[in-house]
């Protein structure tokens, strides 16, 4: 059998690392073999990508650059390492996928919402997650819980009203969007775990 795709989304500070481990385990007490991974990331090149998109560099970072850099680093991740799981029967829990590109570099940075999709088609085809957990908090909760980690890196550093332009086209996005749900990620972190696995049950239920 072969496994399932499923995603994690929201701003920084939206708790998506405790979300993740939370249903790794959830997975793995039903016996499934699971694997995790992140992007920008993933791969020993997607990380060295991830690296570059993080740095805070001494020259304009263009939003064509940014954008590329994305897919560059989603296509060695699903080309080397989610497609071969996934035809293994292994289960993989994604930090963040393409919809964090239509979020971060559709909404935040106002790239044409028909240039993503061209590259989408590109460089993924019709692949696309199984189940998407958007975890969704508001820019000051999420850049505050951000700030308490370290400082901010080149992405974090683009604004209040960056992150509104980012959070407006995630709660956009997720209304279409089938086999998806949003979890109020400004309650306690129990809650917040407990409403994610209740919604991945009902979908796995389905
Ligand atoms: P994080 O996953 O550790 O929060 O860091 C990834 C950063 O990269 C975060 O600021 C969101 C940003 N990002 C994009 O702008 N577009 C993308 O497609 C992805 C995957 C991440």
């Amino acid at each position: 059998m072969l496994g399932k795709f499923i995603v994690i989304e929201g701003l920084e500070g939206a708790g998506k690392s405790s979300v993740i481990s939370a249903i790794v385990d959830f997975l793995r007490a039903k016996g499934l073999e699971v694997m995790t991974t992140r992007e920008p990331g993933g791969t020993p090149m997607a990380e060295a990508i991830r690296d570059c998109v993080k740095h805070t560099w001494d020259e304009t970072v263009t939003e064509q650059t940014e954008l590329l850099l994305m897919y560059a680093s989603r296509s060695q991740l699903v080309t080397n390492k989610i497609l071969p799981a996934l035809s293994n029967g292994t289960w993989v829990v994604g930090d963040r996928h393409d919809l964090s590109t239509v979020a971060y570099q559709g909404g935040g940075r106002g790239v044409a919402l028909s240039s993503l999709s061209q590259l989408k088609q590109i460089t993924l085809g019709e692949f696309s997650p199984d189940f998407t957990v958007y975890l969704d908090v508001s820019p000051a909760t999420g850049l505050a819980r951000a700030r308490g980690r370290g400082e901010l890196d080149r992405i974090e550093l683009a604004g209040a009203a960056f992150f509104e332009r980012v959070r407006n086209m995630y709660v956009s996005q997720i209304k279409g969007m089938p086999n998806a749900c949003t979890i109020d990620a400004e309650q306690t972190m129990e809650k917040v775990h407990a409403d994610a696995l209740s919604a991945l049950d009902d979908w796995l239920s389905e």
